[in-house]
């Protein structure tokens, strides 16, 4: 089936709600979610969102503390102007009602003066949250703006499987994005979307590993397109780990804020010892890649399975009621966050590079835009700072409005796309092989491809990926598409992409520590790899 928009929008966390919130304002919108409409990572975002609002801050700290944490690889005229404008976003969420914690109650109020949690690396106090619950209640609030625009159309369970380019359909002229062809989960029935303009929301990769904080949603479906359909994708060897991800065998990818850190909690070995300021003098609180560090090698040397996070020098009133989901979550897994610490290991957690876009989110691809974590603006450089990942979406979905705003009268419609092709493909035989390659997959970069790498690990990597990719190339032609084979598709293919751009780097920078190559090069460069080399 065709279906016609001026705009489309894949995903619906805070980048693709934002973009969509704005693109209503210039013409049709779809947005197109893959699974229900609030699942996606920003949903679980528990810290909450960097911005200068105090009087003992600035800008100018805040762009200090993103760069030092960026290890010399952020673009500072993008931190600079993506911190600077970091307010007017914030007051636009309060205006479509979101209730950052207010400092009077710690509760949400609004018109109270906000409460500023801190998260490692930050030199003040300047995370807006909403409670531990921050993701929840942005999601909540732009999902009800968006729902009560009457020129967007949310489409749910539906998976976008590949750009249509002017090129591919064999249009003369220039290359340009006409589309997506979308998988109805539903119904099993790919249907053909077209637009002036398509913009990538699909946020990042962390289920390329086996340890994540990330939920399922979070395959790279959006590099992966990005990359098939001929753009260039930067940095990917830079996946963050956060340090604390729950460590229990029923916790399923839950994340222990780092804003407890901010508020005391300290990281100890299995006898209660401090041990994080033996790596860095700012200990528990230093950047994240520093602090994951720190525990990977704590971990071995003892060979313990997780470490913990004590706060319970923290009264359990205050805890109750600061981190209400963190503290019900451990309670009811029988870990009372007051009185006992909580086991933690790190996991995947945030993509740092991703498709390659201006500082308004327009790719090399005409008609192509690319906003939030699926992006590399050069806003986090090496090393995401804390709470800058939310603060990232909401700056750059706006200027991709702006900079769509002022294109896009003058673009013509391209209805004249041929729909999707199911050739002589049949129904899938044997599932085992997705299930099996998605476990693969996870296990090797875990293992290989992890918090401290070596070039035989990457090689390793590498070559088992390659035959993995070549297989499932063979099954993806051969068999009709599912949301699983689509899934383990992009995920094969983000992962490689990992790899290579790891294999790239000959140096330790930012969140990429190799132990052949300890050092930092005298220039910081980015990592681009493009189609040709796929
Ligand atoms: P997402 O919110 O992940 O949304 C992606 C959307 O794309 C989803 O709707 C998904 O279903 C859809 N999608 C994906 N692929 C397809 C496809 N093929 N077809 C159709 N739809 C598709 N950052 C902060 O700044 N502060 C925090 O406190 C914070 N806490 C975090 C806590 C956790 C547990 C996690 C996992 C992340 C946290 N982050 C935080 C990071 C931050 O939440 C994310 O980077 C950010 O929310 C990404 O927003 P996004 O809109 O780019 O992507
Ligand atoms: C957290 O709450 O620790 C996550 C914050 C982030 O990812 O920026």
């Amino acid at each position: 089936m065709l279906q016609q928009y001026d705009s489309l929008v894949l995903g619906s966390g805070v980048a693709g709600l934002t973009l969509a919130l704005k693109l209503a304002r210039l013409g049709t919108v779809a947005v197109i979610t893959k699974k229900n409409r609030a699942e996606s990572n920003t949903n679980y975002a528990q810290g909450g969102i960097a911005c200068v609002t105090s009087a003992e801050d600035s800008v100018a700290l805040h762009v200090q503390d993103t760069l030092v944490a960026g290890a010399g690889l952020c673009r500072e005229e993008v931190v600079r102007s993506y911190v600077a404008e970091a307010p007017a976003r914030i007051r636009e969420l309060i205006g479509i009602g979101v209730r950052f914690s207010a400092r009077s109650n710690g509760g949400a109020a609004p018109g109270g003066e906000l409460d500023l949690g801190r998260e490692g690396g930050h030199s003040k106090r300047r995370i807006l949250h909403a409670k531990d619950m921050t993701g929840r209640e942005v999601e909540r609030a732009l999902l009800r703006a968006v729902e009560r625009h009457p020129d967007v159309t949310i489409f749910e369970d539906a998976t976008a499987i590949d750009l249509i380019t002017s090129a591919k359909v064999g249009r003369p002229g220039p290359n340009r994005c006409l589309g997506v062809y979308v998988l109805d989960n539903r119904t099993n029935r790919v249907d053909t979307f077209v637009a002036k303009v398509t913009a990538l929301a699909t946020g990042g990769c962390g289920k390329c590993y086996l340890y994540t904080t990330n939920p399922d949603i979070a395959t790279g479906d959006g590099v992966a397109m990005a990359f098939r359909a001929g753009v260039s994708v930067a940095n990917m060897e830079f996946i963050q780990f956060h340090p604390t991800c729950l460590y229990h065998p029923f916790a399923k990818s839950f994340l222990v804020s780092e804003a407890l850190r901010g508020e005391g909690a300290v990281l100890v070995d299995a006898a209660g010892r401090e041990f994080a300021t033996k790596y860095d003098p700012r200990g528990s609180l230093a950047p994240r890649d520093v602090v994951a560090r720190a525990i990977d090698a704590e971990m071995k040397r003892s060979g313990a399975p997780c470490v913990y996070l004590d706060i319970t020098r923290n009264g359990e009133p205050f805890l109750r009621e600061r981190f209400p989901n963190i503290f019900g979550y451990c309670e009811s897994l029988g870990i009372n966050i007051a009185r006992q610490p909580i086991p933690v290991v790190p996991a995947a957690h945030y993509q740092c590079g991703g498709v390659l876009v201006n500082p308004s989110g327009a790719t090399a691809l005409a008609g192509l835009y690319a906003v939030g974590e699926v992006a590399c603006t050069g806003l986090h450089g090496a090393n995401r700072l804390a709470s800058n990942s939310l603060l990232e979406a909401l700056v750059l979905a706006h200027r991709s409005a702006v900079a769509i705003g002022d294109s896009l009268g003058a673009i013509r419609a391209e209805v004249n796309v041929p729909e999707w092709e199911e050739g002589e493909a049949s129904d899938p035989d044997e599932l085992v092989i997705v299930t099996h390659n998605w476990k693969e997959i996870r296990q090797i970069m875990w293992d290989y491809v992890g918090i401290v790498r070596t070039d035989k690990r990457l090689e390793r990597a590498g070559r088992r990926l390659e035959i993995l990719l070549r297989e499932i190339h063979e099954y993806y032609w051969n068999f009709k598409v599912t949301s699983d084979l689509l899934e383990l598709r992009n995920l094969a293919l983000v992962s490689w992409l990992i790899v290579q751009s790891a294999m790239r780097r000959k140096e330790s920078r930012g969140l990429h520590y190799t132990l052949n190559y300890p050092g930092l090069l005298p220039a910081a460069r980015d990592t681009l790899v493009d189609r040709g080399e796929g």
